[in-house]
């Protein structure tokens, strides 16, 4: 206690954008060393972790394209021309879930997947219904919280051929394969009554939206999310208090999946800014003893 206040008090005595400063001049290399992560986890913790919390719709297509194609692999497991249920719980505009679909139906054609969105503001979920982007606007304006970026920036639609279409007054329309029979709801991710609304999923993508909660709060978020899976189904959790999740999920009947661990962690380019902000990556740091929860994004539900 005493060394955390003296650290406290000393650390305030210097003003805060000087010691990041200070922080980056240290090469990489030598900031992801295990001793300078345990100080950079001390000054997260002590300094960081506890300011400013906020909720935004912030989405985009093919966000971290190491885990689309982790989870679309994982569908190997299914049997042909079966059903695979799957819904995006925080899934904003509708980016993350189409992006997935995409992914999944690319690998696996013949299974029935049945796909649910699910929000807590109505205007968001309106639009993921509609499935059309303008490039460089986000389409989240009107929404419960802040737009946050384009789902579609113009120097990336070449690359989304597969998954949207051009319409005549510019905007950009999800393929019809992706758009049908997904279903999409206004709901609350804590409430208990989640499981009976939308039933047990093969998938659930839980991401970016556990991060802002109170900390009470986000524990039984999470919980719910877990109460989803059915057996041997996974979980997708990311943008969420690292401590929290490692000390849940530790916990529970699920595992960590450790397909592509290290290369989904690095990927997604905006969370940068480690230590000194509180959605910024940290860095994957084997030499922490629970590294295979911390770091790992899917688990799987281990009751067989
Ligand atoms: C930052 S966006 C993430 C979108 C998408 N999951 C992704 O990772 O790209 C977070 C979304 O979670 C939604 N959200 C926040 N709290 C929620 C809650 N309690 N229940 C359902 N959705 C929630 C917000 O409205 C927002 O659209």
């Amino acid at each position: 206690m005493s060394i955390t206040m003296t650290g406290f008090t000393l650390f305030h005595q210097a003003p805060f954008r000087l010691c990041r400063a200070i922080w980056e001049t240290i090469p990489s290399s030598v900031r992801r060393t295990p001793t300078m992560v345990r100080v950079g986890r001390y000054i997260y913790r002590n300094f960081v972790r506890d300011t400013v919390r906020f909720q935004s719709h912030y989405t985009h297509f093919l966000r971290n394209p190491p885990l689309l194609s982790a989870v679309a692999s994982l569908t190997s497991g299914y049997p042909a021309n079966g059903n695979l249920n799957i819904i995006s719980i925080g899934c904003s505009t509708g980016a993350e879930l189409y992006s997935f679909l995409h992914a999944i139906k690319k690998v696996r054609s013949d299974l029935n997947v049945k796909a649910q969105g699910a929000d807590i503001s109505e205007v968001v979920v309106e639009v993921a219904k509609r499935g059309i982007y303008f490039p460089d606007t986000p389409a989240a304006e009107g929404g419960l919280y802040v737009a946050g970026r384009a789902e579609v920036a113009s120097k990336d639609v070449p690359s989304l051929v597969e998954i949207l279409e051009p319409l005549a007054d510019g905007s950009l329309r999800v393929k019809d394969r992706l758009r049908q029979d997904v279903v999409w709801l206004t709901v609350d991710a804590t409430d208990e009554r989640l499981s009976n609304l939308v039933g047990r999923q093969d998938i659930v993508l839980a991401n970016n939206f556990m991060g802002p909660m109170p900390d009470e709060l986000a524990e039984r978020c999470l919980v719910n999310m877990m109460g989803l899976v059915v057996p041997g189904g996974y979980l997708v959790v990311d943008g969420i208090d690292l401590d929290i999740k490692t000390q849940v999920l530790k916990a529970s009947r699920f595992r960590p999946v450790l397909t592509s661990q290290e290369e989904i962690w690095s990927s997604e380019s905006s969370r940068g800014g480690w230590p000194w902000l509180r959605w910024a990556r940290e860095p994957f740091d084997r030499s922490e003893a629970d590294w295979a929860y911390r770091y790992s994004v899917i688990f799987q539900s281990g009751d067989h």
